[in-house]
């Protein structure tokens, strides 16, 4: 559509105005400078899809409940938490690779999930889940897939269809997340995001559907998005043997064998460049959605109040306008001196304005750190079944499912 039909694009479907914005001056005026004529959900009808599961938490929230939450939910993701997360993110990761063992095959994308779950659990809710994570994920995944295309509310749930399956897999994944409230209350009250929401509750700040709508949220939002940039990064060092051996180099330096640290995050300079153009290429989420709540103008078009306006970091980041040779992996884009030519907001992985991720220096600390950690002692190669001469031109297809082959680096002993 963006190729066709230019910078802005317009569509209309049963009444409903849709317009797709194509330029990195218009992603800013409607995540930043317009972001308060716009709503999170549409005013007049339900929408389908993650909200169905995830509720009123903050992602999908607007107005003073959303920044009352914003605002209590906001400490938790302070720099001084992050070292003691920073610990948790590098010792789940080593118990999980401890499983591993040279020659294995890895569905990565699956791996890299259980592994952000568990971190999530661990740092947010202060719970040791990832014996359990593999079920969880799996529930959560059915979940999710299903309610894409469905509307539980109008199926019976006792009947024994894909439908009932998914409602099935939404409970498990809501009791799972009750007995780690539960498990929460009767532990005590700690220095946790979780700890923060129950005591809204005490406090009459927050209903008990709030709380759950809550925790569902960032354990949905704080893991999912994680996994795909770290799966995707896998994937492409796969294939770019190269970069591969530039991120070793660099975290050999860096780390010398030590297990890394919150100091190291940012001294993991490259790593967090080929994270960085990971995401660049396959961005999860793919796109940002806001509905008008009154008349505006972007760009000089008039977007009348109730449309559906999307931004997308798909199209964007593949704009050969800003990014030359657009399919092409090349860490080197996000040097510094080279973003100096970058137009704002034609690359923006985390969104951005007041609805900005509340999670990103959770996510920049952990990605890094998680590719640091499992680099140190493991190559992730194509299974030898896939022709080894892949073309450059363009890269395979970013494949959820692809199992990956595990070598052993033998850096540490
Ligand atoms: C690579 C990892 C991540 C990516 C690419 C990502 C991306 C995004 C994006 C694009 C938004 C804005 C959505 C919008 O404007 O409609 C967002 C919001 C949000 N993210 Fe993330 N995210 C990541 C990691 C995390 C983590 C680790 C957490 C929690 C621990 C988290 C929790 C949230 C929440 C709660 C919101 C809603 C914020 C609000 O509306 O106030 N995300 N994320």
């Amino acid at each position: 559509l963006a190729q066709t039909y230019g910078d802005i694009v317009y569509w209309r479907v049963r009444g409903q105005h849709h317009y797709l914005l194509n330029h990195p001056d218009y992603v800013h005026e409607l995540l930043v400078t317009q972001q308060a004529h716009f709503r999170k959900l549409p005013a007049d009808r339900p929408v389908r899809g993650l909200v169905e599961i995830v509720g009123q938490g903050l992602l999908f929230s607007d107005g003073t409940r959303w920044s009352q939450q914003r605002q209590l939910l906001a400490p938790a993701f302070q720099t001084q938490r992050l070292a003691s997360y920073a610990r948790a993110m590098v010792e789940t990761t080593e118990r999980l690779i401890s499983g591993w063992r040279n020659g294995d095959e890895r569905q990565i994308r699956q791996e890299m999930t259980e592994l952000t779950m568990a971190i999530i659990a661990q740092t947010l809710f202060g719970a040791d889940v990832l014996d359990e994570v593999r079920t969880v994920s799996t529930a959560l995944a059915v979940a999710l897939g299903g309610l894409r295309d469905t509307n539980l509310s109008v199926q019976a749930d006792w009947l024994p269809t894909p439908l009932y399956q998914r409602a099935h897999a939404l409970q498990q994944v809501e009791a799972f997340l009750s007995r780690l409230i539960n498990e929460r209350r009767d532990a005590g009250v700690r220095d946790d995001l979780l700890s923060r929401l129950l005591q809204a509750v005490t406090a009459g700040d927050m209903t008990e559907q709030q709380l759950r709508d809550e925790a569902i949220t960032m354990f949905v939002a704080g893991h999912e998005t994680t996994a795909n940039a770290l799966a995707a990064t896998w994937q492409l060092l796969a294939q770019h043997p190269d970069i591969e051996a530039r991120l070793h180099a660099e975290v050999d330096h860096v780390l010398a064998g030590r297990r890394p640290t919150l100091d190291d995050a940012p001294r993991l300079v490259y790593a967090t460049m080929v994270l960085k153009e990971a995401m660049r290429l396959h961005p999860l989420p793919w796109g940002i959605t806001r509905f008008a709540a009154r008349e505006v103008t972007i760009g000089g078009y008039r977007i009348p109040s109730g449309s559906e306006v999307t931004v997308s970091q798909y199209v964007l980041h593949r704009d050969p306008r800003y990014f030359a040779e657009p399919e092409r992996f090349e860490p080197e884009r996000f040097e510094p001196e080279r973003l100096k030519s970058l137009p704002r907001l034609a690359y923006f992985p985390f969104g951005a304005g007041t609805r900005a991720c509340i999670g990103q220096r959770f996510a920049m600390v952990e990605a890094p750190l998680i590719l640091a950690t499992i680099a140190q002692r493991f190559r992730l190669r194509l299974p030898t079944a896939v022709p080894a001469s892949l073309p450059a031109q363009p890269p395979a297809p970013f494949d959820t499912t692809r199992r990956l082959q595990l070598q052993a680096r033998g850096v540490r002993a």
